[in-house]
């Protein structure tokens, strides 16, 4: 139930703090992780990791890819199942597949798990539901554990996601005697994440502010960054236009210039994330450029650049996790923004929260 929220999207934002602790309590054993023993090896043996989903699942899938890629050393594709199903690249010679799905019910993620299955390779899906069809369809299933989530916006099923990834990224990569892996203190990057996540939800009145000061009168919107961060814009413009309706783009900070900048005029509403270390001199000449023309920006980022202008300062995380703690700022700008204009947050027009045709 909503208990006392006004809907769901509230509550579920709210409750990442918990969901973050749950998967560390449920995949460790003190020190070790906890997981299918012939699931690791399977994909510890692949060659390549291809990762399908869609929507907010694909942009976690995005940020999954890095992690992966960091901590087992083995290349990893995300794929947009609705792409990937009818338009099949060639795959490497020891393919290992990952389905992110809140729903476990995403036609299109379905109908690739099918092909894969065909195919006779192996597959493991994260869901938040374990009973659901691409669960009992896959090879391997690893629950998401971040409770029923009931609005359309995906929220606490985007950061239990990443949270998952990580663990499974920790574990093949420690099996495979990765450095990196082994010195990556996910358990301590989780109890982070979950005080950084509720020091900012503790903070609603600002995001409420934020929203009607950026957004009120925006009929456009654009969130940059690089890297990391631009994973995290392509999720952060989902939500805002999904829910607010207004036309939100996730943009790779450096593209800008060659092209879309000419949108940039007074006023318009840019949500720059610096969180990624090697992009972020290169980001900050960026936000020069819109900041230039007059764009009205507003910096997030773990680190202070308190010389110009309106920054959320985040607390600091691991990078390579950063997104888990960077994309709460921009679920609730989203949620704010969609209230003000008296939209219906948890069912926005034209969508249904598991979409099961193609
Ligand atoms: O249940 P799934 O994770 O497979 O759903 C995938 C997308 O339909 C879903 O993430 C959608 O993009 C959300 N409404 C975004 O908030």
């Amino acid at each position: 139930s909503k208990g006392t929220y006004a809907n769901y999207m509230l509550k579920e934002i709210d409750e990442q703090p918990v969901v973050m602790r749950k998967i560390s309590s449920h995949y460790f054993d003190g020190k070790d992780i906890k997981i299918d023993e012939k699931m690791l090896e399977d994909v510890a043996n692949a060659d390549r990791l291809y990762i399908v989903a869609a929507g907010t699942s694909y942009h976690a899938g995005l940020v999954g890819k890095d992690i992966f890629e960091n901590l087992t050393d083995v290349p990893v594709d995300v794929e947009l199942a609705s792409e990937f199903g009818y338009h099949m690249p060639k795959l490497s010679k020891k393919p290992f597949f990952i389905f992110l799905s809140q729903s476990g019910e995403t036609a299109d993620s379905r109908q690739v798990l099918v092909k894969v299955n065909e195919l006779g390779h192996h597959s493991l899906t994260m869901t938040n539901v374990p009973n659901s069809t691409l669960s009992r369809e896959a090879t391997y299933t690893m629950e998401l554990l971040a409770g029923p989530e009931i609005a359309v916006a995906s929220t606490k099923a985007y950061t239990a996601q990443i949270a998952v990834e990580s663990v499974l990224a920790k574990a093949v990569g420690e099996y495979k005697g990765v450095k990196l892996a082994q010195e990556f203190d996910l358990q301590g990057q989780l109890a982070l994440a979950a005080n950084a996540i509720q020091t900012i939800v503790e903070e609603k009145d600002r995001f409420k502010k934020i929203a009607h000061d950026y957004l009120a009168n925006s009929r456009d919107a654009f969130y940059i960054g690089r890297g990391i961060d631009y994973a995290l814009s392509l999720e952060a413009s989902l939500k805002l236009k999904e829910i607010s309706y207004i036309h939100a783009e996730g943009f790779a900070a450096g593209e800008l210039k060659h092209g879309t900048i000419s949108l940039i005029e007074k006023d318009v509403p840019v949500f720059a994330y610096v969180n990624d270390g090697v992009g972020a001199a290169h980001t900050r000449g960026n936000i020069q450029e819109v900041e230039a023309r007059g764009g009205h920006v507003l910096v997030i980022s773990s680190k202070k650049y308190a010389e110009d202008g309106d920054q959320v300062v985040l607390p600091a995380v691991d990078e390579m996790i950063s997104p888990i703690v960077s994309v709460v700022p921009a679920q609730l700008i989203a949620y704010y923004a969609a209230l003000e204009r008296g939209n219906d947050v948890d069912k926005p027009r034209n969508l249904a929260k598991s979409v099961t045709v193609e």
